[in-house]
């Protein structure tokens, strides 16, 4: 009998603290499930569209377990009162059970914290800008890739899959940042690093590793269980094998007496430079590695997505490809090269990237971030290394500030005189100190890429009558489900 109460007092102790205790420290938000959190009431493609309801129900700060408490800032107006306003307090990156696993702790430009990543953050920003990211010097290098992205689409008289010509050219760009190479289109090379990085995005981010996070000890228990644990580590490894013979082969060859090539040049010249200094282990060729690992896996399929999204919509909606069409004939022809300065000149085209971002948000859940400090957040105290994202698709699909937010409409960016207005309230790139480090190079990419395509090729549906179906891959990181289009020069 009294074996019979203790496991009554404890079974309702634990639903106690299921359901009541453990939120009690949290904004309100979604009740939880033990073990799964929330994570069963989001849906795995759109996850996004549930962040949009809960904030119906509960206010622009709400909590969701996915399986670990995160709280989520919800409305513009609080995200600049907090992560602008009081940026450092929301610059800190959780320590993660997956990030731990494959790169040892929290190193690289991503996860890392504190003065670490203070300094590296500081570094690369600088050593992009001074490859000319944010000026025109990356033109002529972008510009060579969309040549060569346009003379291979050119060639194409079936069908093709559009990713596969894309990302060539987006991953030369990287490249070209990173290890100041250029791979030719069609090098198995570049296919066998974009396998890995897909293959590692859509391992890293199942339900199992999500539950590692929660219970680490399931480790063990894969086999008999699934977990994908073993398959991350393979695949992490093929990267980081790979990375390293491209760091050993600018060692041998780097010469300090000339200007860096590339980033990873400079980082090697910046290791010597702090060895014996205070902050040394701040630079370490671990480190370079991790921030390259980042660079690739940040910047590289969110920006290939972004382009395939623009070409799919441009499928769906031919009148927005006729009235780009007819922009960039009445304004550039088909023969000048653009440059950044024809933005200006183009807010038609430069709409229409703006609706491509805030429509297809490749990210669907933001990063999480961790507060660095105790904080008060609309009335709600959140302690010193409490989870939070920011999560811009929320407001991009507020129906205030986007009246029927699915629609894609490029119009919503024009003003009456049909100038193009950037709005504060599209934030792919999402904001505060931890906003995107490659932001420039991203919208060199975007408006060049894409405006050299739409300058010199029409796209068309290979069944006139139906476009192919916008349906998108499950995951944190989204692109568009494989689809199939005709290119027809414009000469
Ligand atoms: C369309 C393209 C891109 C999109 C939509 C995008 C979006 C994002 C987002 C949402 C974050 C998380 C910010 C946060 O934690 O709140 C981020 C971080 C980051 N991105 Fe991008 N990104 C793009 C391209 C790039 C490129 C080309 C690079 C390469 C330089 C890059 C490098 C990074 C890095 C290093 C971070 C981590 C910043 C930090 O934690 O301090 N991204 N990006």
């Amino acid at each position: 009998m009294i074996v019979l109460l203790a496991i009554s007092v404890l079974f309702a102790a634990y639903l106690y603290y299921e359901f009541v205790g453990k939120r009690k420290k949290y904004p309100p938000g979604p009740p939880p499930l033990p073990l799964l959190g929330n994570l069963l009431q989001m849906d795995q493609t759109y996850p996004e569209k549930a962040f949009v309801e809960w904030g119906k129900k509960y206010g622009p700060i709400f909590t969701v377990w996915i399986p670990t408490p995160i709280v989520i800032i919800n409305e513009y107006e609080l995200m600049k009162e907090t992560v602008i306003k009081q940026g450092d307090i929301f610059a800190g990156r959780p320590e993660m059970f997956i990030i731990d696993a494959l790169l040892k702790g929290n190193y690289g430009l991503l996860f890392t914290r504190g003065q670490m990543w203070r300094e590296n953050r500081r570094f690369a920003l600088h050593v992009l800008r001074d490859f000319g990211v944010g000026r025109n010097q990356l033109h002529s290098q972008i510009m060579e890739q969309a040549t060569e992205l346009i003379s291979n689409l050119h060639q194409q008289k079936a069908p093709i899959n559009v990713r596969d010509y894309i990302l060539f050219a987006v991953a030369n760009v990287i490249n070209t940042v990173t290890f100041g190479k250029v791979w030719k289109f069609g090098d198995p090379e570049i296919f066998k690093l974009k396998d890995r990085l897909e293959r590692l995005s859509k391992e890293s981010m199942g339900l199992g590793m999500l539950l590692l996070e929660s219970f680490p000890f399931l480790r063990h228990l894969e086999p008999p269980l699934n977990i994908g644990l073993k398959r991350v580590m393979a695949v992490n490894n093929e990267i980081i094998d790979f990375l390293f013979e491209q760091i050993n082969q600018h060692k041998e060859a780097l010469d300090e007496s000339q200007p860096p090539k590339d980033f990873t040049d400079a980082y090697l010249m910046e290791i010597r430079k702090r060895a014996n200094g205070p902050d040394a282990e701040y630079f370490t060729e671990w480190q370079m590695m991790a921030s390259v690992y980042d660079i690739w896996g940040a910047g590289f399929e969110t920006t290939v997505a972004t382009l395939q999204f623009a070409i799919i919509y441009l499928l769906n909606y031919p009148e927005v490809q006729r009235k780009l069409h007819e922009e960039m004939d009445g304004v550039i022809g088909r023969e000048q090269e653009l440059t950044m300065d024809d933005q200006k000149r183009l807010p038609y085209l430069c709409a229409t990237i703006q609706e491509v971002q805030r429509a297809s948000n490749v990210a669907p859940i933001n990063f999480v971030r961790t507060t660095t400090e105790d904080i008060v957040v609309a009335g709600y105290l959140l302690r010193k290394g409490t989870n939070v994202i920011p999560q811009m698709p929320s407001v991009h699909l507020d129906d205030k500030l986007f009246p029927d937010p699915e629609r894609f409409d490029p119009k919503r960016h024009l003003d009456k005189q049909r100038n193009f207005v950037k709005s504060d309230y599209v934030m792919p790139f999402s904001l505060g100190k931890r906003a995107c480090m490659g932001e420039s190079l991203a919208r060199m990419e975007l408006f060049l890429f894409l405006g050299t395509m739409v300058q010199k090729c029409e796209f068309q549906s290979v069944d006139k009558d139906a476009p192919p179906k916008i349906a998108v891959t499950p995951g944190f990181l989204r692109s568009p489900l494989p689809f199939e289009c005709i290119v027809v020069p414009r000469y």
